[in-house]
């Protein structure tokens, strides 16, 4: 019997202890990855910093994570997409309500992983390339695309060659934004986006037209000025902080639909421990504050803005148009690349730790993998 170890998050707060974990059995539809590589997600630093304050409902000790890319190593009953031997990469969603939380978390040896949620690797992709795709594009694909989001035209689908229509991304240097850039302008799409000056030219070779500093003080204005009155479809704030001005973007442009990737407070100050604090109540003030203030902004203006939530599209439409229809053709094509670029922090479970602390520390057009 194949043996498995995980990093856990024993309880609020810890540290991951790297130990042995159950080899896990797939359902009918879902499969066994060995993982060669995984990424590390914001997300993971959240939980991990504050305790049951997001993600209560998860159990301890628990496995987090949700990049993985590896090979496939057991298949379902009902699996159609893939066999023993295949690489893949896949979206692992053990935080998730509802899901086996262990054997789905991505900080282990081998995750269970969705058929739905797996795309093959092309030949010639490497494994911490891979991983860096899973959470952002999953996330990025979910803001533009859902019916309760922007509800862009898909890609493959635009009725003309002539990108016409503006989608503003304001981030686009984040993984969550890098995805975005290049799924929009696959769906046909005009893109306007923001980024730090030395990320300028990546945006523009993943396919945004226009890039604007996200610290200039007129930024707002050389986007407004940018999309030079055509149509804006949909804007998607990512990055904290970029709630308010992107829907200024919105209010200037007459665009109606607003997704939000990110709180407009940061959570990186909280204190890494339990109970009341001046700092979380702080946060909390703040945090309302800001979303009253912009709801009450786009309730006047007749703009819909809504909290993206990444995994919601394994539950509709979007997730087999983005996993079974457009990634395997567009990565294999060329057409797609795994952006940001991953910088892999070690090797081993031991280093996820050493990850999410250097994601603490911030990154920049960066995605930080381990590899396994
Ligand atoms: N709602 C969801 O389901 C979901 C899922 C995934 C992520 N997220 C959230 O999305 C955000 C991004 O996550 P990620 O993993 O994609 O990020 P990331 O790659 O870790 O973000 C790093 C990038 O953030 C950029 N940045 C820093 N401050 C910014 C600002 N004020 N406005 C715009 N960009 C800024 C930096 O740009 P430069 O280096 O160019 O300066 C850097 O490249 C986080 O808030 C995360 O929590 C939400």
């Amino acid at each position: 019997m194949t043996s498995n170890s995980a990093a856990w998050l024993d309880s609020p707060f810890a540290d991951f202890t790297v130990r042995p974990a159950p080899y896990p059995t797939p359902g009918a539809d879902e499969i066994v990855i060995r993982n060669r590589a995984i990424a590390v997600n914001p997300l993971d630093a959240v939980k991990q910093s504050t305790g049951n304050l997001m993600y209560g409902w998860l159990p301890y000790p628990a496995v987090l994570g949700e990049d993985v890319a590896g090979e496939v190593v057991g298949v379902g009953s009902g699996v159609t997409r893939f066999r023993e031997g295949d690489r893949v990469f896949a979206y692992a969603v053990g935080m998730e309500k509802g899901a086996d939380h262990a054997a789905e978390g991505g900080f282990q040896n081998f995750t269970v992983a969705k058929e739905s949620l797996a795309a093959p690797m092309p030949a010639g992709m490497a494994f911490e390339d891979a991983a860096v795709l899973p959470l952002a594009v999953s996330t990025a694909a979910s803001a533009l695309f859902q019916r309760d989001q922007l509800a862009l035209r898909h890609p493959g689908t635009a009725a003309t060659t002539a990108a016409t229509e503006v989608v503003v991304v304001w981030g686009g240097s984040t993984s969550v934004g890098s995805n975005a850039i290049q799924l929009a302008v696959a769906a046909g799409y005009t893109v306007v986006t923001t980024a730090g000056p030395r990320n300028h030219d990546r945006m523009r070779a993943l396919g945004a037209t226009h890039v604007f500093d996200y610290a200039s003080p007129t930024a707002v204005a050389d986007i407004v000025s940018a999309v030079g009155g055509a149509r804006v479809a949909g804007l998607l704030a990512v990055g904290t902080g970029s709630a308010e001005p992107t829907v200024a973007v919105a209010v200037a442009t007459g665009a109606k639909r607003v997704s939000l990737a990110s709180p407009s407070v940061s959570f990186d100050g909280l204190p890494r421990r339990g109970g009341p604090s001046a700092a979380l109540v702080r946060l909390g003030v703040r945090l309302v504050g800001a979303n009253v203030a912009l709801q009450a902004r786009c309730l006047v203006r007749g703009i819909r803005t809504r909290f993206v939530w990444g995994s919601t599209l394994k539950d509709n439409e979007v997730g087999p148009m983005l996993w079974s229809g457009f990634l395997p053709g567009a990565l294999a094509a060329g057409d797609y690349v795994a952006s940001p670029a991953p910088r892999v922090v070690g090797h081993g479970l031991e280093s996820v730790q050493l990850a999410i602390d250097a994601l603490r520390g911030g990154v920049s057009a960066s995605k930080l993998v381990v590899t396994l």
